[in-house]
């Protein structure tokens, strides 16, 4: 088993993996996470893979220190300040507007990106020596229990990080609270870790309700999920029309099939990694083109062809 006992020297070798793209599964104050450069696309895409996740979902941003914070985010509030001096390194994560830093692969297309600052020395010494903010969700597979302790992460995850960094039992155990601040407002979007009264004595009234505008009032419904605004359908002959103006984006190779005013391919090689890591700056990129429609090719739903696939079909879904 990959477990390592966290110290100096194997910190400096788990920051080497990280900086090599690779994943390593650290301690932090509330839950284990599977960490992996968060400015390198195809390693965040790897930590997708490892989960088995049918679907994409956006990650927390691990920082070391709150100066790295303008880099990721535009925000500028002093609410978000003092909530900031209250709280962090600890279990609070904050959903901010994101700078054009952060890939989208990390906040699956999203114009906000979720960042915290753990209070666990290993994790903060892990972050520091990578000099890269860590992407990492809960180091658990999909469908199970969040990690506390190293040897439940080798039990799911074993053959499938780099390295497991033993720092002990998480002290918190259970997952950060998360809020997002948009409008001058902030709203819950997952208890955890820190109260939401603890959270209230500092700014006042957070909302429990929704941000998505599409939904309102449908509680536990988070603004995660991005959707090009231009309609999206599965290649099929009959869309095409010499009147519209259609993108393409093919998985591998341009088939040639239609003079189309813009075509895209996810990966070259057929690379599942980089054709994930694409995936959500391609549909930004077809998105701004204006055009009439966007087809796409399905790709075989195995490993993360499932979770593309499963932002495809959500897509070509969408009403206009
Ligand atoms: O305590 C924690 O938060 C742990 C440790 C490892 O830091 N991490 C964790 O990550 O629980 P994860 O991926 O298991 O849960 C993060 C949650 C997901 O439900 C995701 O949808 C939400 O955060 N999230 C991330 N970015 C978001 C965004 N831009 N907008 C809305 N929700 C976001
Ligand atoms: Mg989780």
């Amino acid at each position: 088993m990959n477990i390592t006992k966290a110290n100096k020297v194997s910190i400096k070798q788990a920051a080497g993996i990280i900086k090599e793209g690779g994943l390593v599964a650290f301690p932090t104050e509330t839950v284990y996470g599977l960490g992996a450069d968060g400015l390198n696309p195809i390693a965040v895409a790897k930590i997708f893979e490892a989960k088995k996740r049918p679907t994409f979902n956006p990650l927390i941003l691990h920082i070391a220190d709150v100066k790295w914070l303008k880099k990721f985010s535009s925000v500028k509030s002093e609410k978000v300040e003092l909530l900031i001096s209250k709280f962090w390194p600890g279990p609070l994560t904050l959903v901010l507007p994101k700078t054009d830093v952060v890939p989208d692969i990390v906040t699956s297309g999203n114009e906000t990106v979720a960042i915290r600052m753990p209070d666990h020395p290993v994790a903060l010494k892990l972050i520091e020596a990578s000099s890269t903010p860590i992407a990492a969700p809960s180091a658990n597979k999909f469908g199970h229990l969040s990690p506390t302790e190293a040897y439940h992460v080798a039990k799911y995850l074993g053959d499938k990080v780099d390295m497991i960094l033993d720092g002990g039992k998480s002290s918190v155990g259970v997952e950060s609270t998360i809020i997002q601040f948009q409008d001058d407002k902030f709203y819950l979007l997952r208890p955890g870790g820190l109260s939401k009264e603890e959270i209230e004595s500092e700014i006042g009234k957070i909302e429990t309700g929704i941000v998505d505008p599409d939904k309102p009032n449908a509680p536990g419904q988070l603004l995660s999920h991005y959707s090009p605004q231009t309609p999206l359908k599965f290649f099929n002959k009959k869309y095409l029309d010499k009147n519209k103006k259609i993108g393409m984006l093919f998985f591998c190779e341009d088939k040639k099939l239609f003079p189309f005013y813009k075509t895209k391919i996810l990966s070259s090689n057929g690379d599942l990694r980089e054709a994930a890591a694409n995936l959500f700056s391609f549909l930004h990129e077809l998105e701004h083109e204006n055009l009439d429609l966007i087809l796409v090719e399905s790709i075989e739903e195995k490993g993360l062809g499932i979770a593309i696939m499963d932002r495809l079909v959500k897509a070509s879904n969408k009403k206009f």
